[in-house]
């Protein structure tokens, strides 16, 4: 189903202050609904896209206890039966052995290709779940309800599906984009503030990306500075359901124009090259989104010292990094983050494609030999 919100959804109306962005791309056109109290509504909301009788619920424990049975109330609520995979929270959970026993139980519950899977979490459960509903009987559907900040902004929106193989994250995958995007930001409430902040890694990466507007938007008033040390729930739901929403329109601007990373996407890796790195040398022991920003710091020093980003750029980013209380640096030793970019999956021959900065808004991605983007990274560490 596709088209405008009138379009695909008659006479039901969208939730009171949601925010609706349509996902256009060659594939299929889908979706976001961004907004507030919508975790109850996501029966009525998903209804349209499965057509069958059965919907699989895939969660993993933590976010199953805490929203699992509203959601299968929710469409419970509809006439759907609802069939249910939780598994074990974790990063070390995304392998071919969760997904493939994911798999059996939609083929025990007798699950057909117009039925389909909800896939309620963070990154790992959207990765996991899409990809099952990527390959069960050649492609069912997905619904995405995104409970992290970080699959809420980039995840759970255009359509990388994947599972990680012990030779790296994210080897086994398909793309395969969800029917629809549930986004609830007062789920958020449940986050610790940690993690909620690792997630600005991102956030602020998007506004480098968008450009003055959005970036000075979340860089002069940091919206995690009303955070108590226990919890999220001080945190201004109704500003962050705008802000979450400008940042799945700049990723969904970027995935429709190149759905399938031959160009314009590879820009959404601006600081992974090295962040993917800091993560996999440190043993995954720093959160993604803390270390996507230390590699966008360390990225822009070294590319301000080649002269390639603009000095007054690359301040204005390190501060606002500052300001939300995440890394600008690394203690993992620079010659560990060298050896794991060299094995960079998207590494291309002896070159390493480095996403550079030009001003805010405007980035290219540059091939580079990798030992040129040694000497970058070395600089940007030595700064
Ligand atoms: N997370 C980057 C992408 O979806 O392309």
């Amino acid at each position: 189903m596709s088209g405008t919100w009138e379009s695909t959804f008659g006479d039901v109306r969208p939730p009171d202050g949601a925010e609706v962005i349509d996902v256009p791309t060659a594939s299929r056109s889908y979706q976001v609904l961004c907004g507030r109290g919508l975790i109850d509504r996501v029966g009525p909301l998903a209804r349209p896209f499965l057509p069958g009788e059965k919907v699989l619920i895939v969660s993993d424990a933590n976010v199953w206890n805490l929203y699992g049975d509203r959601v299968a109330d929710s469409l419970r609520s509809t006439g759907l039966e609802i069939c249910i995979f939780v598994f074990p929270a974790g990063e070390a959970q995304k392998n071919l052995r969760t997904f493939g026993t994911c798999l059996e139980v939609m083929a025990d519950a007798g699950l057909t290709r117009d039925d389909g899977v909800v896939a309620l979490g963070g990154g790992v459960t959207g990765d996991l779940g899409a990809f099952a509903a990527a390959t069960y009987m050649r492609g069912t559907r997905v619904i995405q309800v995104p409970t992290s900040l970080l699959a809420m902004v980039d995840s759970s929106v255009g359509g990388k599906t994947a599972v990680d193989l012990a030779g790296g994250k994210n080897l086994a995958g398909a793309f395969f984009q969800p029917s629809l995007v549930v986004v609830d930001v007062d789920v958020l409430a449940s986050l610790t503030p940690s993690l909620l902040i690792d997630s600005f890694g991102e956030v602020i990466k998007h506004g480098v990306l968008s450009g003055p507007d959005l970036f000075y938007a979340i860089a002069n008033d940091p919206v995690t500075a009303s955070l108590g040390p226990d919890g999220c729930e001080g945190l201004d739901f109704d500003r962050m359901v705008s802000l979450v929403a400008a940042n799945i329109r700049v990723k969904r601007d970027v995935v429709v124009a190149d759905e399938r990373e031959s160009g314009l996407r590879q820009t959404l890796n601006l600081g992974h090259t090295i962040g993917h790195a800091i993560e996999a040398a440190s043993g995954y022991g720093f959160g993604h989104g803390s270390c996507v920003a230390a590699g966008l710091a360390i990225l822009c020093r070294g590319a301000t010292a080649l002269g390639l980003t603009p000095a007054p750029v690359t301040r204005a980013i390190q501060t606002c990094i500052v300001d939300y209380g995440l890394p600008t640096a690394t203690d993992v030793p620079v010659e560990a983050i060298l050896e794991r970019a060299r094995s960079d999956k998207k590494r291309h021959g002896d070159t390493v494609n480095a996403v550079i900065v030009r001003y805010l808004g405007s980035v290219d991605v540059v091939p580079m030999p990798f030992g040129e983007f040694s000497e970058l990274v070395r600089l940007g560490m030595a700064l």
